[in-house]
Parts: structure tokens; sequence; C-alpha cells
């Protein structure tokens, strides 16, 4: 796929009605109080806002938010969203009442340069997720020009992130571009050694990215749940720990693969094993592959910390992605912490994908030691999987 991409700043904007998708997707409190809880993902598209509206542009901005599956969900509104980025902004943001109805159109039409509105949440309407041809013609109607930041939902082919790129000429925002280029490059052209830091509990759910790394990447680190199954895979004891027994074999050829192509694959050498999945467990440190009966790992041990942070420090380029245990748990977070702390200390350049890693990185408060955090979950773990993100290939090459 060609990531070299048009920005806004190869459009003329001004006077121009601009269509922005943005990943505005952002966590709310449960008690329905329509406070939000991160608000990372707004900031992250205050710069195209920002640009846009000094070079004269008027911003139709719209997002999904959760899955309303079309139905219309006051609790899913983008609202709260609309209020935020009225206070980030320092300026009004015109709400609209519905997505490409009478509302949204008739403000749409009356914007002026330099004012910004908020379509309602893209996914209130059924054709949204099916990529439906009318309600893409719909939303484009409103607009002369087609501007994507959504990195978060770049995976996604959904009229609102790819089929309205078939009526409106469509360019990328600074998000996108940021992450295309951090991402991409160290996909594309790592300083190395590129070390991949793989977490998180399944490995069903990473085969692509370990697939796509193993053709990459100098050295692979396994962590978190999904190392259980590489260690039951090699006939080690795993006691009550999550095990995926279909991905054995899978694991087995990774591991044969990662050899042929002189790859090193690191797994635990050592767990944080516990009696009970809970945060007051009782818990003992045994060697990887041991783990009693009754007892379940949920965490990398010691000797593990140390044989992954010491294949970080002098790494050239770090990708993350997925937690090293129950970080959750301040008990098992050890591991998880350890690696954030070494991605902090290293010169090399540091990739956190979205999602746990991230939110792990930002509560340990390294958030600003590392050189780039992805806004996406599902779309930074697809981009490094070497798949095609619909949501990207529909902007205009350079
Ligand atoms: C995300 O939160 O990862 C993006 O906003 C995409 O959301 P989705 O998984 O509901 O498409």
């Amino acid at each position: 796929m060609n990531y070299n991409k048009k920005t806004v700043k190869d459009m003329d904007v001004k006077g121009k009605k601009v269509l922005l998708r943005c990943d505005f997707n952002v966590p709310m409190a449960k008690d329905g109080s329509g406070v939000i809880t991160d608000d990372k993902r707004i900031r992250a598209a205050l710069p195209t806002i920002q640009y846009l509206l000094d070079q004269g542009a008027a911003v139709i901005a719209c997002s999904h938010m959760g899955k309303p599956k079309g139905e219309v969900k006051p609790e899913l509104s983008l609202k709260p969203v609309a209020v935020r980025l009225a206070q980030l902004l320092g300026k009004e943001v015109i709400m609209a009442e519905d997505v490409v109805g009478p509302d949204a159109q008739a403000k749409a039409a009356a914007l002026q340069p330099g004012q910004i509105m908020l379509l309602e949440n893209t996914r209130f309407e059924k054709g949204e997720t099916k990529n439906d041809p009318e309600l893409a013609k719909a939303m484009a109607s409103m607009a002369d020009l087609y501007v994507s930041d959504a990195f978060g939902a770049v995976h996604r082919a959904h009229a609102s992130t790819a089929g309205v790129a078939d009526y409106l000429p469509a360019v990328s925002g600074f998000l996108i571009q940021k992450e295309l280029e951090v991402i991409g490059g160290a996909l594309a052209n790592p300083k190395r050694p590129l070390v991949a830091i793989l977490g998180g509990s399944k490995v069903s759910s990473k085969i692509g990215v370990i697939n796509n790394l193993l053709e990459i990447a100098d050295t692979i680190i396994i962590g978190g749940g999904m190392a259980y199954t590489f260690s039951a895979a090699q006939g080690g004891k795993v006691g009550d720990s999550l095990l995926e027994a279909d991905w054995e074999e899978y694991a087995n050829d990774m591991v044969k693969k990662a050899q042929e192509k002189g790859v090193k694959l690191l797994l635990p050498v050592d767990t944080v094993c516990a009696d009970a999945f809970a945060p007051d467990a009782k818990s003992q440190v045994v060697a990887a592959g041991e783990i009693p009966d009754g007892w379940q790992g949920l965490d990398i041990g010691p000797a593990t910390i140390k044989l992954y942070c010491d294949a970080v420090a002098d790494a050239g380029t770090v990708i993350w992605n997925g937690p090293m245990g129950v970080f959750e748990f301040p008990a098992f977070a050890k591991g998880t912490e350890a690696v954030a702390e070494a991605l902090s200390k290293t010169s090399a350049i540091t990739i956190i994908g979205g999602g746990d890693s991230a939110a792990a990185v930002q509560q340990l408060g390294y958030a600003d030691k590392m050189t780039h955090i992805s806004t996406g979950g599902g779309a930074s773990l697809e981009f490094m999987e070497g798949k095609e993100l619909p949501g990207v290939a529909c902007l205009l090459d350079k």
C-alpha cells in the first residue's frame, strides 16, 4: 500500500467546506453523566482542525462513537464531544441533531469560513458500517473536500471512513500523516535492531502481527497471556494459565520460522503465578513451564524482565503492542511497568500501539518519553500486520 498520501497542506482549503472525519470514539464515564474520561483523541485532532479554521475553511467534523448499530442511542451522542472540543478550541462548536438529516444539512449549508460544526454519531445511520454509497453521497454533498484524520478508524471500510472518498477529493490530516510516517517508517525502513514486544492475552489475535514482524524485526519478544500457549506448545506446564490449545502448533511453527529467518524470538524464562485471578491472590515466582496445577501465570518474572529490558536497551527501534501481564492488578503489573520504564530510557525510536499498551504507558507517566503513541488500537494492529487500511487507501496519492 502507498502511504505517501496528499495532506491538507497540498490543497487550497480557503473558503471550502471540509468534511473532516475524526476518531472521537472516546471513553465516557459509565454513569451516563456524559463525562469524557480520556480526551486524548479529541486533542489529537486539534492541529488539523485549527489549521483548517486558520486557513479559512468551514469544518464539518464527524465521527462514530461506540456501536449503536444504526439506531439513535442518546448515550452514544457526540454532544459531550462537541462541548469538550469547544473548550479545547476556545470557540463555538455547532452541534447537529443528525448525520445527514435536515438539521445537519441546514447547519452545513449555513456554515461560514472559520466556523466548525459536528455531525451526530455516524453509526446512528444504518448505512455507515455497510459503507452504503447513498449515505456516503449524502455526507459528501455537504462539503467540497474530505479530510480524514481518524487514524483509529482507518481499518474500517465504512461510509464516513472510506466511501465518501468516492464523491470528494480526499486527503489526510496531520494525525494520520504522523501515524503513517512513524509506524510506516518503522515497518518499511527501521533503524536497527528492530525489537518488537508483543503481549496481550491471545496468540490468535496477534497471529497477523507476529507473521508480518517475523519478516521485518530482528528480535521479537513475547509476553502476556499468549506466552503460555508458546510454553505449553514446548511441553511446559502452564497450570490454569490462559491457554489457546488450538494455537500450540502455530506457536511452534513461529518458533521454527524465527530460527530459519535468524530472528531472535524471546520467550519468558520465569513467571509470576497466582493461586487465583484476583488482585490480592497469593503469588510466587516459578521457572517458565513449571507452573503448578491450580496456579496461573499473571506476569513475567524478574529474570524475564531483565532479559527483555536488556534487549530494549541497545535497540534502534522498539514497537510495543500488548501488556506483559495483568497490569490492572498492581501486584501483577511489574513486567509491564519495567518494559515501559526501559522504553522511557532507551535512545531507540519507541512506538506504542494503541489500546492497552498506550493506556499502560500513560498511566505510568511515561507518555512524553515515547517517540509515538498511536491513537489507533485495532488500526495500529492491522497496520503492523501489513494489511491494507481502507481509510488510507482511499486518499489521494502524492
Ligand atoms: C477504536 O476505538 O479502536 C476505534 O474508534 C474503532 O472503533 P471500532 O472498533 O468500534 O470500529
